[in-house]
């Protein structure tokens, strides 16, 4: 009798192990289904950041946090980005606390080699409001050294929209004027002119983006993955929203320009997706989800004065109501696989060479 009852819960025993390694084993797939291979799966757990900032080699942390509360934090984040030496060489990450950072940040040339990590864009962000007839003057956020990245923080000039078909009014959330820059979910807005992506070669992962006319624009080489742009389109101009507005005035060798893969783009009104800038404006959308917001004609060329002979603006497998590419302008691209094969990488703005993530 006692060894009967002995040996059944010695089984009992069995079972639940059992029970407990199906269950742990089921939770690992279900874990490798979610988050995937590299963070390529449903939900994209990827701890990309976690991979940047361990990539990163002799660094040094510095925290800014707006009560000014902690022994060795700033209060501001242009303090924390002033004490770093200029010349620096080596990876400098500032964390930047949640909360709401009012103040004009500049990340000068001799300042690089910084990553500008906060909480995630809907928790960290530098707000300022400022309009100006000057682009750069009136940006909130500028960088202008070379080698920074940035995850998880906002950038938004807040100033009211100015005076319609008016110069004056330039309200530029972020200006990005170094070279091997990178922005991990991060966010930018502002009600005109919002990214001036002015030169260099630039990755944008899975950004949210929101304007109305030239919402992305500058002579940039730069990449967007899987970001999310929105358009407020401003009715009182002629054509209310543009996505882009690549400058690409120099020489057709300095191949800038800006390439779209697999994002959305949506929004309130109407837009264009593109609008050239100078004669070699150059801009491709792949893979992208295209709202009703993106017009039939998708391309204009408002305010151009110059020929369209160079202007390469392209489109490559687009989904969504918005990406039908019958009424297309007719300088639009159609890109088979193999004109868009140099464009669905960042091999693009080389990156194999230089991002971490
Ligand atoms: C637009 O610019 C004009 C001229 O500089 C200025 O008077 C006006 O306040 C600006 N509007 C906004 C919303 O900043």
């Amino acid at each position: 009798m006692f060894h009967e009852s002995r040996s059944k819960s010695v089984n009992l025993y069995n079972v639940c192990a059992a029970a407990r390694w199906t269950w742990l084993m089921f939770m690992c797939i279900i874990i490798i289904f979610l988050n995937g291979v590299k963070g390529r799966g449903l939900l994209r757990l990827r701890p990309c950041m976690d991979d940047v900032t361990l990539k990163m080699t002799s660094r040094k942390i510095i925290v800014v946090d707006g009560s000014g509360s902690g022994k060795y934090y700033y209060k501001y984040i242009q303090d924390a980005i002033d004490s770093i030496p200029d010349g620096n060489q080596d990876w400098v990450v500032i964390h930047v606390n949640k909360g709401i950072y009012r103040e004009k940040v500049r990340i000068g040339r001799e300042k690089s080699h910084i990553f500008l990590r906060g909480s995630g864009r809907t928790k960290t962000a530098i707000f300022w409001s400022q309009t100006s007839e000057n682009n750069y003057h009136s940006s909130t956020f500028k960088v202008e050294a070379n080698d920074f990245i940035a995850f998880g923080i906002s950038f938004k000039n807040e100033a009211p929209t100015g005076i319609a078909n008016s110069w004056h009014n330039q309200s530029v959330a972020a200006y990005v004027g170094g070279d091997r820059v990178a922005f991990y979910s991060c966010g930018f807005y502002s009600s005109h002119n919002t990214l001036l992506d002015h030169q260099g070669r630039h990755y944008y992962d899975r950004c949210y983006i929101q304007g109305a006319i030239d919402v992305i624009f500058g002579h940039a080489r730069s990449v967007f993955h899987e970001c999310e742009i929105f358009v407020v389109a401003d009715k009182r101009i002629e054509i209310q929203g543009s996505v882009t507005g690549h400058g690409g005035s120099c020489s057709k060798d300095e191949k800038t320009g800006f390439v779209f893969l697999k994002g959305r783009i949506y929004g309130i009104g109407e837009a264009f997706l593109g609008r050239p800038r100078g004669e070699h404006s150059r801009v491709v959308f792949a893979n992208t989800y295209m709202s009703k917001t993106v017009r039939p004609q998708g391309w204009t060329d408002w305010n151009h004065h110059g020929s369209l002979k160079n202007v390469y603006h392209g489109e490559y497998k687009c989904h969504g109501p918005g990406s039908s590419m019958e009424g297309r302008a007719p300088w639009l691209h159609k890109l088979t696989a193999q004109q868009a094969a140099p464009y669905l990488s960042t091999d693009f703005i080389h990156g194999k060479q230089w991002l971490l993530a």
